[in-house]
């Protein structure tokens, strides 16, 4: 490859006095736990960022990286987007949340009803977490039932985090309401319907992940949902304009009753809806879901600008286009060094992520921990996984591939000295977010041969 690669460590000083600072006073000292220290090798990542432009961070001791993490998936087309930064500039001037409704609700539920198969109307909240939680309450209004079956992660409200050991602080009934099933395993669905055949509100479920529906997998999964009378809910927070533009819907052309978009909606400004069939929204005419920024308009104004925006640049074409030469070169670069059985990089090429597997040998948060200490030595920000955004461009994955080149053959040399990674790592290794996380929600490299 002719990229050059630029080496440097970066120097973390400015992060660690803000953090001396946060961690006396914010829990956690992060809003979010997937961007906390303890997913970053500490001592050597930086822990706090200044500035985005396109697909470039800057953290606030001035080092500059190439972000494979864009804000959790939240960016599609980079940081600070010129249209969609205009939009909520001009939108800043007039004033951001009124005495009564704006018409950009009406505008931006035109485009969503546009844009994405199963929806006929549209409602708005912020997080994704209140997207989704909404369509379990329209589920259940609707069914006048009160258990869930679910499948992936779906935010942090009660009845998805009951069933993860993060569950302090939320009522044991939740547990008891709440089902999880196996994305490609019908039978585990099966399983929950024999055992609450009439209890089932709602199936919410990520339909597209990192794996691919085989043996007609989503066909069967909605069949079974309305054979029995339950709802079937598309979380499409992750897979929302990104997989496609009328999101996992549209790609694999199973229509879900509702569903849940935010992140790539707006390009990252705080907004997300819940979408769906009209017979089934409507209840929420009388189906409590309201709050004073309901009908905020900043992060309206910044999805009426993005929406077009990703349909006119054709972004998820782009993301698919880019995620290919990424994917496979990723992959056959761990074959040149050997190591196809211990990483390999899986997924639909708009959401790749690198997957590790120590053969017996190695751990694999500490194979994680080695890979992302020498992508960020090389100037890319990167937890495992790449967010890919319309700002990422084929130069972009080239450098990224040169780097993975070279932090492969570090690892090489590790394997072949038969070496402990701890003595290569520069600071304490990563941890999990979730040590159980709701049964069956993870993919292993045994899945690598899927996609
Ligand atoms: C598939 C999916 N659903 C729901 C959520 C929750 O969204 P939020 O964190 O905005 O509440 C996420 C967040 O990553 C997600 O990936």
């Amino acid at each position: 490859m002719s990229v050059t690669v630029n080496i440097k460590k970066p120097v973390i000083k400015k992060s660690d006095e803000i953090y001396a600072r946060a961690e006396k006073i914010i829990p956690s000292g992060t809003q979010t736990f997937s961007k906390g220290t303890n997913q970053f090798v500490r001592g050597f990542a930086p822990k706090y960022i200044a500035k985005g432009k396109g697909c470039y961070t800057w953290d606030v001791d001035g080092n500059k990286y190439l972000d494979m993490i864009m804000a959790c998936h939240a960016k599609i087309l980079g940081y600070a987007d010129p249209d969609v930064n205009q939009a909520v500039k001009d939108q800043l001037d007039i004033g951001t949340t009124y005495s009564l409704p704006h018409e950009l609700e009406v505008d931006v539920t035109e485009k969503l009803i546009d844009a994405i198969p199963c929806a006929e109307a549209a409602r708005f909240g912020k997080n994704g977490a209140d997207a989704t939680s909404i369509c379990v309450r329209v589920a259940r209004a609707n069914t006048n039932r009160d258990h869930i079956a679910y499948c992936g992660y779906h935010g942090w409200h009660d009845w998805y985090i009951a069933n993860t050991d993060l569950n302090s602080g939320i009522p044991y009934f939740n547990q008891e309401l709440a089902h999880s099933f196996a994305y490609n395993q019908i039978e585990t669905l099966e399983n929950i319907f024999n055992e609450y055949p009439d209890d089932i509100a709602v199936v919410i479920m990520e339909a597209l992940t990192i794996l691919e529906p085989k043996d007609n997998f989503l066909h069967k999964v909605k069949k079974l949902t309305h054979d029995h009378g339950a709802l079937l809910a598309f979380d499409e927070v992750m897979t929302g304009f990104r997989f496609s533009f009328g999101g996992a819907q549209e790609l694999t052309g199973v229509t879900p009753d509702i569903a849940a978009f935010a992140k790539a909606i707006s390009n990252g400004i705080p907004l997300s809806a819940i979408v769906g069939k009209k017979d089934y929204m409507f209840c929420l005419d009388k189906t409590f879901f309201s709050f004073t920024y309901g009908g905020d308009c900043v992060g309206l104004a910044a999805a009426n600008a993005c929406i077009p925006k990703l349909k006119r640049e054709k972004v998820s074409e782009h993301l698919h286009k880019v995620g290919k030469v990424l994917k496979d070169g990723y992959n056959k670069l761990a074959e040149q060094h050997g190591l196809a059985d211990y990483t390999n990089c899986m997924g639909y090429p708009c959401r790749t992520v690198i997957s590790f597997d120590g053969q017996g040998t190695y751990d694999s948060l500490e194979m994680k921990s080695f890979f992302q200490q020498e992508m960020i030595r090389r100037g890319v920000l990167w937890a495992a996984y790449h967010a890919l955004t319309w700002s990422h461009k084929l130069e972009d994955i080239e450098y990224t591939l040169a780097c993975y080149d070279e932090a492969l053959a570090e690892f090489k040399k590790i394997v072949d000295k038969g070496d402990k990674i701890k003595y290569h790592l520069e600071g304490p290794p990563v941890e999990p977010v979730f040590r159980k996380v709701a049964d069956f929600m993870s993919y292993t490299m045994k899945d690598k041969k899927v996609n």
